[in-house]
C-alpha cells in the first residue's frame, strides 16, 4: 500500500479487519470484565506489556484475544508499518501542507541521518540545541545580564497552543528538577489579564521574555509580545534594552527582526515540526532554562527511546500501537465519545490540557486524506484532571453515569516528595478506581451489606468500564519524554487507522478570519449589520454596554 498517497487506500469500513471487528463487537459487547477475568486467571498479565520502563496494563478492557488479533490485523491492513517508516524517513505525509512530519528528528542522536529535500536535518537540530544550551547556561549562572546589568530572575514565555501548552506542562512536570531561584511564568491568552497578572510583581530589569511562535504572526502572541515590549521599555527606556530582555523562538526570521529582536537571539526550528509536536524543539527553551541542558537532553533521550520502540517493536508489544488501537475500538465500535486521562501525580497537572491539543487538533478531522467525508467516528474528546482531585468531582459520572468513558490511569512507583504514607495512599486510589470501574458492585453484594431494597439500585455499580493503567518508576525528565512520545505515537496510530491527516489544523482558520473582521468592527461606534441577526445583536449589545 502507498504511504502518503491515500487516494489508493481501501476505505476503512471496507477493510476485512474492520468488517470482522463489527461482527465481533456484536458477540463481545455484552461480555462483562468480571467474567473475562473469572475465565482467565492470567488475564492481568496476558494483556500487559512492559517496554522502555513503561508498564501498560490493558487487561481491564472489553477485549478478548480475538479482539486484539483483529485490531492488530486492522493496523496491518491500514498500512501502519509503511506509514511509520514514511514518517521516520522524512516523507511529506502532511499532504495538505506538503510537509514532512519529523518531530522524531528533534530527539535523534547526532549519529542518525534523516533527509528532507536532500538535506540531513540532524546536524541542524544539534546546532540549535547547542546554542540553546549555551544561552541557558549563561542565564542560569547569572552571567547573562539585563540592560541595567542585573542578572535575570524572571522568565516569561509568551506563546499559545503548541508554543505554550508543552512548555507549561513540561515546566510543571519537571518543577522538582528546576532551578528554584528563577521564576517562570507563561502568558498565552489575549485577555490582558493574563499578561497583567504575570507581570504585576516583576521588575522589568530582571525579566527575560521568550516570544515563542512558529509563525510569529499569531494574533494572541504578537499582541502579548507588543505589550511586553511596551512594559519593558517603559522601565528600561532604551530600545537597545530589547536585545537583553527578549529572545525569540520561531521559524520566521523575517518577522522576528521586524518585531525588533536581533536574530542572534533567535532559536529556530523547521516547518516539519508541528506546533503541538514542538515542546522538544527550541519551543522548549523555557523548559531548558528551568531544568538545565543536561536534563533537557535526558528528556530528549526519553522521547527517542519510545520513537525507536514505536518504529521497531512488533505491534502486539508496541505500547503506542496498542493504546491507539484501543482508542479506535471504543470510539468506533462502542461509540465512546471521550477519553479521560487521569495522572496520579500533582506534577502532571497540566498533562491533560497538553494532551487535549495533541490529540484533538491532530485527530479532530472529518475528511480522509483523499478528501472524502468519513463514515465513522474519528478523534474522541480528551479530558482529565490529576487524581485524586477528579475522584471528588467527575468520577461519579464515570462510575455510574450513562456514558462509557475509557480512562487512562497514570501512576509512579516512587514519589519525588516523600511525605508520610501519602504516596501509598495516592497509589491505592489508582488501583482502587481501576478495579471499581472494571468490576463494580453487584446487586447481591449490595444486598448482602443489608441495604434496603429501595436504595439498592442507587448503590449498585455496573462496572465493565474500561481503563488502561500506566505505571512508571519515577517522574524524571526521561520518563516525561517517554510519556509524551507514547501519546504522540498513539495519536499517529489512530490517525493512520482513520485515514486522516493528523498534522494539519485547517479547522482553526475560520474563527481567526472572522475575529479579524469583527475586531475592525469593534473599533468604530456605528451599528453593525453585516452579520446574521444573532451576531449583529451581540456585537451591538457589547458596543453599547462597553461604552
Ligand atoms: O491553534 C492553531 C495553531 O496554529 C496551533 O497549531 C499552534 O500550536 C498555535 O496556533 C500557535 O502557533 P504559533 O506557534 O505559530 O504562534
Amino acid at each position: 500500500m502507498s504511504t502518503s498517497s491515500a487516494a489508493t487506500q481501501t476505505p476503512l469500513t471496507q477493510l476485512p479487519a474492520w468488517k470482522a471487528l463489527a461482527t465481533h463487537y456484536e458477540k463481545i459487547h455484552t461480555e462483562h470484565l468480571r467474567d473475562l477475568f473469572k475465565n482467565d486467571p492470567k488475564r492481568g498479565t496476558r494483556f500487559a506489556v512492559e517496554a522502555e520502563g513503561i508498564y501498560l496494563d490493558y487487561s481491564k478492557h472489553r477485549i478478548t484475544e480475538e479482539t486484539l488479533k483483529l485490531l492488530l490485523q486492522l493496523a496491518e491492513e491500514s498500512g501502519l508499518k509503511a506509514r511509520i517508516d514514511a514518517m521516520f524517513s522524512g516523507e511529506k505525509i502532511n499532504t495538505t501542507e506538503k510537509r514532512a512530519v519529523l518531530h522524531v528528528a528533534l530527539r535523534a542522536p547526532k549519529s542518525e541521518k534523516i533527509v528532507v529535500d536532500g538535506e540531513d536535518v540532524v546536524p541542524g537540530v544539534h546546532e540549535v540545541l547547542d546554542r540553546m544550551s549555551a544561552f541557558a547556561d549563561r542565564v542560569r549562572s547569572g552571567e547573562w545580564l539585563g540592560y541595567t546589568d542585573k542578572p535575570i530572575k524572571n522568565i516569561i514565555n509568551i506563546g499559545i497552543g503548541g508554543s505554550d501548552l508543552g512548555p507549561v506542562m513540561a515546566y510543571e512536570a519537571l518543577r522538582h528538577y528546576s532551578q528554584r531561584d528563577l521564576v517562570f511564568r507563561f502568558v498565552s491568552n489575549i485577555d490582558g489579564t493574563d499578561f497583567a497578572e504575570a507581570t504585576h510583581d516583576l521588575d522589568p530589569e530582571e525579566t527575560l521574555f521568550i516570544i515563542s511562535s512558529k509563525t510569529f504572526t499569531t494574533l494572541e502572541t504578537m499582541t502579548n509580545a507588543h505589550s511586553a515590549r511596551t512594559w519593558a521599555l517603559k522601565a528600561l527606556k532604551h530600545q537597545a534594552a530589547i536585545a537583553k530582555h527578549f529572545v525569540a523562538v520561531s521559524t520566521n526570521a523575517a518577522e522576528v527582526s521586524k518585531f525588533g529582536i536581533d536574530t542572534a537571539n533567535m532559536f529556530g526550528f523547521w516547518d516539519w515540526v508541528g506546533g503541538r509536536y514542538s515542546m522538544d524543539s527550541a519551543i522548549g527553551l523555557s523548559t531548558m532554562l528551568a531544568v538545565g541542558p543536561d536534563n533537557f537532553r535526558k528528556m530528549l533521550a526519553g522521547f527517542h527511546s519510545i520513537d525507536e520502540h514505536f518504529r521497531t517493536a512488533p505491534f502486539e508489544k508496541n505500547l503506542p500501537v496498542l493504546l491507539g488501537l484501543l482508542t479506535v475500538w471504543y470510539a468506533d465500535f462502542f461509540g465512546a465519545q471521550t477519553v479521560a486521562v487521569l495522572p496520579y501525580d500533582q506534577y502532571l497537572k497540566r498533562f491533560p490540557a497538553y494532551l487535549q491539543q495533541l490529540t484533538m487538533e491532530s485527530n479532530g478531522k472529518h475528511v480522509t486524506l483523499s478528501g472524502d467525508h468519513v463514515n465513522y467516528e474519528t478523534g474522541p474528546i480528551f479530558w482529565g484532571e490529576p487524581g485524586t482531585n477528579g475522584q471528588h468531582s467527575f468520577y461519579q459520572l464515570i462510575h455510574q453515569g450513562t456514558h462509557l468513558i475509557p480512562s487512562d490511569f497514570i501512576g509512579f512507583s516512587k514519589t519525588l516528595n516523600k511525605l508520610g504514607d501519602h504516596h501509598d495512599l495516592l497509589m491505592a486510589n489508582v488501583f482502587a478506581q481501576a478495579e471499581a470501574l472494571a468490576f463494580g458492585k453487584t446487586a447481591e453484594e449490595v444486598k448482602a451489606e443489608g441495604t434496603p431494597a429501595w436504595l439498592m439500585p442507587h448503590r449498585v455499580f455496573e462496572g465493565n468500564r474500561p481503563s488502561n493503567t500506566i505505571l512508571v518508576e519515577k517522574l524524571t525528565p526521561e520518563t516525561l519524554g517517554k510519556l509524551v512520545a507514547l501519546y504522540e505515537h498513539s495519536v499517529f496510530t489512530q490517525g493512520t487507522i482513520w485515514q486522516i491527516n493528523s498534522f494539519d489544523q485547517w479547522g482553526v482558520e475560520l474563527g481567526k478570519v472572522l475575529a479579524k473582521k469583527i475586531g475592525g468592527e469593534l473599533e468604530g461606534a456605528g451599528e453593525i449589520t453585516t452579520h446574521d441577526s444573532s451576531t449583529n445583536t451581540l456585537i451591538n449589545f457589547y458596543k453599547k454596554q462597553r461604552g
